[in-house]
This record gives structure tokens, C-alpha cells and sequence, in this order.
């Protein structure tokens, strides 16, 4: 779709800062928003690292490198998407903080402009229903990290356009990515299938099953997985797994997706994952780099 000369990203953090990342590589223009401004210099100085990075292993040359840097901008004033030809939402997992961004967006971007989603679970039709254009509404889930999967889960809501749908495929392909398509139900594919897996984990370490460390190692040997379920959730977040295990538990009303206990506590204890240095593991004494190893 080469029509898409600029993209505006919403929500600096993990996946937001690699979707800027990967645009910027691709040669558009981004602008990455955030509401906070500490998230968008941390989003700032991971980018230029990863970058950094690629030209040192000479996966990327220099000028690509420079290139990529000039195109990047970021904001914590949302009128500045105003000339955004598409805008990829990627905050916080609720759907009421998500709606109320949507209602805004709808307010302050063209009227051509394609609003995404990055959502893991959250109905697209739900967040579609909070515009005046539910047509040009659509899910495009990344996986993470955004710069290094190939793949791009795209989702139509009850009223997404074709035209919305092949130009997110066009935008999707232009990014190298690979597309799948799902229909608008709590989870869509990919995580409607992981994030029971990863639950289950939880539930085998809170029945005393196993250690972490044999959950993680059962699964990385037994069945070829290049991360154990545990790992997996410390590197998505926990708060992220808990609140699409909440939107499937929902939606789906079926009891064995009830989040496990275990899971719920360590939210509440702030114990996010690598993120925050603390999840399943502990994070705290590693080398900064390592924390931020897998983003290329
Ligand atoms: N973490 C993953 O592995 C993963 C994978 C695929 C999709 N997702 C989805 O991507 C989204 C973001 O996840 P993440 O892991 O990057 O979260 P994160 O917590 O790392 O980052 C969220 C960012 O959004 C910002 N934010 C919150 N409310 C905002 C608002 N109203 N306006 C602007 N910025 C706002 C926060 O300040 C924060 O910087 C979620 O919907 C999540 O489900 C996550």
C-alpha cells in the first residue's frame, strides 16, 4: 500500500516502540504518541539501540540506519496524528481505556485514515462501535517483538470494509510480514490457543506440580518450544496474559479459561515479568542488555 505515507503508533511501550521501530525500517514515516513522556524517551533510546544493534551485526547498513532514525518522531500531543494516513493503537489491554481513545481518534484523524488495533483479545467491533467509522476499523496484531516475528494476525470486526481489510494486508506485506486472518471472536487465533497453554503453566506451578524450571524445560525439550510457557509469560507480560485470559473468560464463558490464582497474585504484586525485573523469575540482577535481548 504505498499509499501510506505516514503512521501514527499509540503506546510507547513494548509493542508500540517495535511497530515504530519496524515501520521507520520500512521506510514511513512514524510518529510514536504516548501518554507518558518517560515511556516515549525509554521508547526512544530502545529504538536507537536496536538499531544500533542491527548495524553492528551488519543486518542493517548505516545509511538504511540513519534513514530509519530521521523518520521517527514522538509526541504526547494527539492532534499531531492528524495527517496520519493510518494509526496503530497499541496501550494498555482494556477496552474501556481503549474505547475512550478510539472515541478520540475518530475526532482528530482524517477521514480517511484506517484505525487499528494491536489488541491481543479485545473485541474489534466493540472498539469500532466507539467511532463513526466503523468501516475503516480493524485489528492488526502483531507479535513480539514486532521488528523480529514474521507474523501479523489480522482481525475483522462485524463491519470492517474490504477495502480496510486489503489495504491492512497491503501495509502488513509491505512490513515483511506474513498475514493470517480471524474472525472477531475473544482471542482470535493466536492467543485464543497460547494463552490457555500458558495458564496451564501457572496452574501446574501453583498445584506444586513441578519447579519453574522443569515446567519451562518440559516444555522447551518435550515439545520443541524455543521458550518454556513461564519464560513466554515473563517476556509478554504478566499483566497482558492475565487481562487477555479475562477477555477469553468473558467472552468465550467458558470456566477453563478462569484465570489460575497464581497468575492474579503475581499481577497484583507487581511482579509483571522481565519488564518490570520480576515476574515468574527474577529478572534483577541480570545485565540491562539481557532484559531487552529478544527485541533484536
Ligand atoms: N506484550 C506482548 O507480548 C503483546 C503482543 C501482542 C499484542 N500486545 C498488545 O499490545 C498492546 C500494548 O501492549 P504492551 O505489552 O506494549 O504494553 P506496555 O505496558 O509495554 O505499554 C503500554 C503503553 O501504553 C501507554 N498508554 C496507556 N494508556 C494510553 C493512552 N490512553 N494513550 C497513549 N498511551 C497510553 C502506556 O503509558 C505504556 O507506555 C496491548 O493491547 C497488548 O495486549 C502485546
Amino acid at each position: 500500500m504505498s499509499s501510506v505515507k505516514m503512521i501514527a503508533v499509540i503506546g510507547g511501550g513494548q509493542m508500540g516502540s517495535g511497530i515504530a521501530q519496524l515501520t521507520a525500517m520500512h521506510g514511513i514515516d512514524v510518529c510514536l504518541l504516548d501518554v507518558d513522556s518517560q515511556a516515549l524517551s525509554t521508547a526512544s533510546s530502545s529504538i536507537s539501540s536496536s538499531i544500533n544493534r542491527l548495524v553492528s551485526k551488519a543486518h542493517l547498513s548505516q545509511a538504511t540506519a540513519s534513514e530509519a532514525l530521521k523518520r521517527l518522531c514522538f509526541t504526547t500531543n494527539l492532534n499531531d496524528l492528524s495527517h496520519a494516513d493510518f494509526i496503530i493503537e497499541a496501550i494498555v489491554e482494556s477496552e474501556e481505556v481503549k474505547k475512550a481513545l478510539f472515541l478520540q481518534l475518530d475526532k482528530i484523524a482524517k477521514s480517511s485514515a484506517i484505525l487499528a488495533s494491536n489488541t491481543s483479545s479485545i473485541s474489534i467491533t466493540r472498539l469500532a462501535s466507539s467511532t463513526t467509522r466503523p468501516k475503516q476499523v480493524i485489528g492488526m496484531h502483531f507479535m513480539n517483538p514486532p521488528p523480529v516475528m514474521k507474523l501479523i494476525e489480522i482481525v475483522r470486526g462485524a463491519d470492517t470494509s474490504e477495502d480496510t481489510f486489503a489495504a491492512t494486508k497491503a501495509l502488513s506485506q509491505r512490513l515483511g510480514k506474513t498475514v493470517i486472518t480471524s474472525q472477531d471472536y475473544s482471542g482470535f487465533i493466536v492467543n485464543r490457543i497460547l494463552m490457555p497453554m500458558i495458564n496451564e503453566a501457572f496452574y501446574t506451578l501453583y498445584t506444586n506440580v513441578a519447579t519453574k524450571e522443569d515446567i519451562d524445560t518440559g516444555m522447551k525439550l518435550g515439545t520443541n518450544h524455543p521458550m518454556g510457557p513461564l519464560e513466554l509469560a515473563d517476556f509478554i507480560g504478566l499483566d497482558v496474559c492475565l487481562s487477555i485470559m479475562k477477555v477469553l473468560h468473558a467472552g468465550l464463558g467458558d470456566n477453563k479459561y478462569a484465570p489460575c490464582p497464581l497468575l492474579v497474585q503475581y499481577v497484583d504484586a507487581g511482579r509483571l515479568g522481565r519488564k518490570r525485573g520480576i515476574g515468574v523469575y527474577d529478572y534483577s540482577k541480570e545485565p540491562k542488555s539481557s532484559k531487552s535481548s529478544s527485541r533484536l
